[in-house]
């Protein structure tokens, strides 16, 4: 059987790889991997390769960046041929970004079967542009992976048929146990000079909070008041940073006392500086669930989640805006001890890859 999975974004990386490991070591399965090329910086796409131990991929579509109508349509276009000469068992796609949806909609109407991993998640706000790109693909989508029960629920909901929908646990979960220790082992936080030191870890990227100038002065403001209470670690996305610079607002983020301001880091060197944070300031997805895993409290500046056990079971807590008083409360509360406990959501124990290779291999 060839199953053919798509990566394109940063948060694909870290699913496809327990994926490809789990399929490369069965002689069931042949695994082909198409990287969209979404992201194209080294920061954001080759170091991953290289960290998570992913082969170079088979096709590289080097669709780059654009509107989402461009980057939808250059990453169909440049697929088609590529499923034509590949006649795959399966297309498997992995979250919500736009290949995500691209790859679905080639394959599903070329008649080949999409297996959808993270399917059901739904946040309710269609100004999100992952939950229309999770809505449309898991609409058309043969099989769906889910990661936690609110995306069975979803799916129920939704009229999906009961024997399409398999719950079988978290592939970025599979990964972060996967690497952990080598991730710890190269002791980011020390070369920053923060061990044994509070600290707080922030990432900002959606375009709901850095696409205007009310949300980039909010994030300036949050992080000086950060800043006040102890060290402060802003792993800039290249969208915020554009963003910032456009605004004249790179150079106030820069002066604050305090701050260690850095590229988009790599996964191992995220996943170790996350480990250790007092607290994680963020608007991710996946930095929600990683964070309810390793019990590190989280504050996340969205209105709302499509990943709810985070915050039912997690050390999640929803900020519903920027306020950069709020967010000060919720982290005075952690310095003083007094932080969200957690524990950890159901199947998300390193073998959710494994799962599904299985399902594969039985269901032939
Ligand atoms: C995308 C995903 C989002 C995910 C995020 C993680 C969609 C709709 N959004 O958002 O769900 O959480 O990735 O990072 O798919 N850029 C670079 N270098 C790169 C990549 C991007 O400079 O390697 C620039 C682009 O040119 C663009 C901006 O960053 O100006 C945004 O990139 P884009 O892929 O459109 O969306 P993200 O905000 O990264």
């Amino acid at each position: 059987m060839k199953i053919l999975s798509i990566v394109g974004a940063r948060p694909n990386f870290m699913k496809v790889a327990p994926l490809h490991r789990a399929f490369c070591t069965t002689a069931e399965i042949e695994s082909v991997v198409v990287h969209t090329g979404q992201h194209y910086d080294a920061k954001m796409s080759a170091v991953f390769f290289e960290q998570l131990e992913l082969p170079q991929p088979n096709y590289f579509l080097g669709v780059g960046g654009g509107s989402h109508t461009e980057q939808t349509a250059k990453t169909m276009l440049a697929l088609e041929p590529v499923l034509t000469a590949e006649k795959p068992d399966w297309v498997l796609v992995v979250g919500d970004v736009n290949a995500t949806l691209a790859a679905t909609l080639v394959a599903v109407k070329m008649g080949i079967k999409v297996a959808h991993v993270e399917a059901g998640l739904r946040s309710g706000d269609r100004q999100m542009p992952e939950e229309l790109n999770r809505l449309m693909t898991d609409a058309v989508s043969d099989l769906l992976f889910v990661t936690e029960q609110a995306g069975v629920d979803n799916l129920l909901a939704e009229g999906v048929a009961p024997e399409k929908i398999q719950f079988v646990g978290n592939c970025m979960i599979d990964s972060l146990l996967h690497y952990i220790e080598k991730a710890q082992a190269l002791q980011v936080p020390a070369q920053m000079g923060l061990q044994g030191k509070p600290y707080v870890l922030v990432t900002m990227h959606r375009p709901a909070n850095v696409d205007h100038a009310a949300g980039l002065q909010a994030i300036v403001s949050l992080l000086h008041n950060a800043a006040k209470r102890c060290h402060v670690v802003f792993a800039m996305h290249p969208r915020t940073q554009k963003n910032l610079a456009q605004l004249g607002l790179l150079g106030a983020v820069q002066a604050i006392d305090g701050l260690i301001l850095t590229e988009p880091l790599g996964y191992l060197e995220f996943l170790g500086l996350m480990a250790e944070a007092t607290v994680v300031l963020t608007d991710s997805g996946g930095i929600q669930e990683e964070t309810t895993f390793l019990k590190v409290p989280c504050l996340t500046f969205r209105d709302t989640t499509e990943r709810p056990c985070t915050v039912a079971l997690g050390t999640n807590i929803l900020l519903s805006d920027l306020d950069p008083v709020t967010a000060l409360t919720h982290i005075d509360q952690v310095l003083h001890g007094q932080a969200k406990q957690g524990t950890v959501p159901p199947l998300w124990d390193g073998k959710a890859a494994e799962r599904i290779a299985n399902y594969f291999i039985d269901h032939q």
